[in-house]
């Protein structure tokens, strides 16, 4: 009964939707294009031809069926002469196609396409002006994922999120999904009673009855960061400008958390000029999530496992609220770019970390991610391409790119500029890059020739730019960072393991989580079984409530044949959904002498609430054949 008074309420909101619009004050001729665009080897589309400049979406959620039906609606932009609107789609089944809502016989056609989505074509007559796509999500639509209400805090609900970036948004609505294309967009979700939608938009902070949610964004965005969300929600303010999203469960914790967002704002903002985007919200999402963070504009989407208690893992707010200047208002055009989003926000991050915490805080997560990059390197092979800041992705799957070179390789090369022209110069060009940028879609090559106009003299030379930029491995000027207190934490951990100290006399109830972290990370490669049951006997590691304290010291576990944490590992792998965690603890315990099977075991019922970029990665590293497991647990 509750799906068919939906049903009917969406075919109210599609009829109001073309009554409102007013063809009599529409021009004859279409909107003229005079962007520029670079070729996107991961989208079909020619914005260069025909571009989409604004989009009208009205969306039916449907929990039952797993699906979406949808009707997306664009305002173009035409180059002379172009008659046809190309735009990406993965597995959506179009319905309908409409010009200028004359519902009489468009010509469009899907193309068979490739592992990244189809190429659908629509026909324009001379005038059209704007183009409307009705479809239907596929249940395997790989941005979307639909949880149980067991994968919830509340247990009553199911939800939904997407997760557009890198290439997935056309998997849940047409578009021309390349990061070099932007547009403004509003919608209107319909969604079960009871059940409260957010999109990276103006958002509701109240559940309402009828289930009908409407989002406007007005700065024009790439459709990477069109998101959604919908589930039972519940809105705290933590200041007038900020605010937190959350099941009812767990909105006080994450309130409690992110206490400091708004000073990280106004740090950022003291860099880098106003926030562009009026509101920053956060929403904690169910631990399924796969990844940290996303920088859904006006609202970052979070796992909940940076919900430590003690506000010890809120770099990754500062993060994804830094991608409001790097990423979101200056954007990379391809994907082939991707240190420009990534590396620039780590930058930020940590600018924003120093100062509300000081540079000795800040310099151990500097230490920690520098230790990740070295690790990344030695793994992919300092003369493989994957190591280059400008990638070449052609025909690859934009995922493989996202590895720590973009983040802290990309972080590293800026900071060796800084060093070179000094803080005040370099916050003095950032600063007029974003204004200069703003709400464009850049290359590598216009940042290096807007780098070499505005900053750098011939006495900087030294820098290396083009090494950095295009070269594999890590250049020899590289800042090595340094922290006293983790030449502290190395030291006792010496002392405990030769017995110069008992575990009772590490000062550990005062150490930080970054603290915690490097003194796992240092343990001797061939720690004996009981010296890591003498630590977690007194330190109850395997039990921590900090997820990454609790992820790296597992991995430690598996990696040294500590069986006893199976169990609590188990729960972990069946609950987050996090890849960064999933990747090293199933590949550490998928390679262990003890743990193969235990690993596809684990995997094969788990894997169903797991992402599909989860997934994807997960399948590939275990050789995983979901068809061997057929029967013998659901997938
Ligand atoms: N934009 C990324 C996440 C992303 C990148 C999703 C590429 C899909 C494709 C986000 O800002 C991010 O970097 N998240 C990190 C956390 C961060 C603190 C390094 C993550 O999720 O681990
Ligand atoms: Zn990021």
């Amino acid at each position: 009964m509750f799906s068919l008074r939906i049903a009917s309420l969406f075919l109210l909101i599609l009829i109001a939707g073309c009554q409102s619009a007013d063809n009599s004050t529409q021009p004859d001729t279409p909107e003229p294009h005079t962007t520029v665009f670079v070729d996107d080897p991961h989208s079909f589309s020619r914005p260069d031809r025909v571009v989409t400049t604004h989009l009208d979406l009205d969306m039916f959620v449907d929990f039952d069926e797993q699906i979406i039906t949808g009707a997306a609606s664009y305002k173009i932009a035409r180059a002379a002469g172009a008659d046809d609107l190309v735009l990406d789609i993965d597995s959506l089944e179009i319905l309908k196609v409409v010009l200028d809502d004359q519902p009489t016989g468009v010509i469009y056609s899907v193309g068979s396409g490739n592992e990244f989505g189809q190429k659908l074509t629509i026909q324009l007559n001379k005038n059209t002006r704007k183009v409307t796509i009705h479809y239907k999500t596929s249940p395997q639509a790989t941005a979307l994922q639909w949880l149980q209400p067991e994968q919830t805090l509340g247990g009553i609900y199911p939800f939904l999120f997407t997760q557009s970036q890198a290439i997935l948004a056309r998997s849940w609505i047409p578009c021309q999904d390349s990061p070099g294309v932007r547009l403004t967009y509003t919608a209107n979700v319909q969604v079960p009673e009871g059940m409260m939608a957010v999109m990276s938009a103006s958002n509701p902070q109240k559940t309402n009855s009828s289930g009908l949610y409407e989002f406007t964004m007005e700065q024009a965005i790439p459709p990477y960061l069109i998101s959604m969300a919908v589930g039972q929600l519940a809105f705290e303010a933590v200041d007038e400008r900020v605010g937190v999203y959350a099941e009812p469960a767990m909105l006080e914790a994450a309130v409690y958390e992110f206490a400091d967002t708004p000073r990280m704002l106004e740090s950022a903002e003291g860099l880098y000029g106003k926030y562009p985007w009026e509101r920053y919200d956060i929403i904690v999402l169910p631990p399924s999530f796969p990844f940290g963070g996303m920088e859904n504009p006006r609202l970052t989407f979070s796992t909940p496992t940076i919900i430590a208690g003690d506000r010890s893992l809120t770099s990754l707010i500062a993060h994804e609220l830094a991608h409001s200047w790097s990423g979101n208002l200056v954007t990379n055009a391809t994907w082939n770019d991707f240190w420009l989003n990534e590396g620039f926000t780590v930058y930020i991050e940590k600018r924003i970390m120093e100062d509300l915490y000081g540079a000795d805080y800040s310099e151990m997560i500097n230490l920690l991610d520098f230790q990740d990059l070295l690790e990344t390197v030695e793994k992919l092979g300092n003369k493989s391409p994957l190591t280059r800041l400008k990638l070449d992705l052609d025909g690859e799957d934009p995922d493989e790119g996202m590895t720590d070179i973009a983040y802290e390789k990309g972080y590293n090369f800026l900071r060796v500029i800084e060093e070179a022209v000094g803080r005040e110069r370099f916050d003095q060009f950032l600063k007029s890059y974003f204004s200069e940028f703003a709400f464009k879609s850049i290359t590598t090559e216009m940042f290096l020739d807007y780098l070499r106009a505005e900053l750098l003299t011939s006495g900087d030379e030294g820098i290396g730019v083009d090494e950095w930029v295009y070269g594999t491995g890590l250049p020899d000027n590289i800042v090595v960072p340094v922290s006293d207190r983790f030449t502290n934490i190395e030291g006792l951990l010496e002392e405990w393991y030769k017995r110069k100290i008992t575990v009772q006399e590490l000062p550990s109830d005062r150490w930080t989580t970054h603290e915690w972290l490097h003194f796992i990370r240092n343990l001797p490669a061939n720690i004996e079984v009981e010296r890591l049951e003498e630590l977690d006997a007194h330190l109850y590691l395997t039990q921590a409530r900090n997820a990454e304290i609790k992820s790296a010291w597992m991995e430690v576990a598996v990696k040294r044949g500590y069986r006893d944490v199976l169990e609590e590992l188990e729960d972990f792998l069946r609950v987050v959904g996090r890849r960064k965690f999933l990747s090293p603890l199933y590949e550490a315990l998928y390679n262990s002498d003890w743990g193969r099977d235990e690993a596809l075991r684990i995997y094969a019922r788990a894997r169903r609430g797991y992402h599909a970029v989860t997934v994807r990665t997960l399948d590939e590293m275990m050789q995983f054949d979901p068809e061997k497991y057929k029967g013998a647990i659901s997938l």
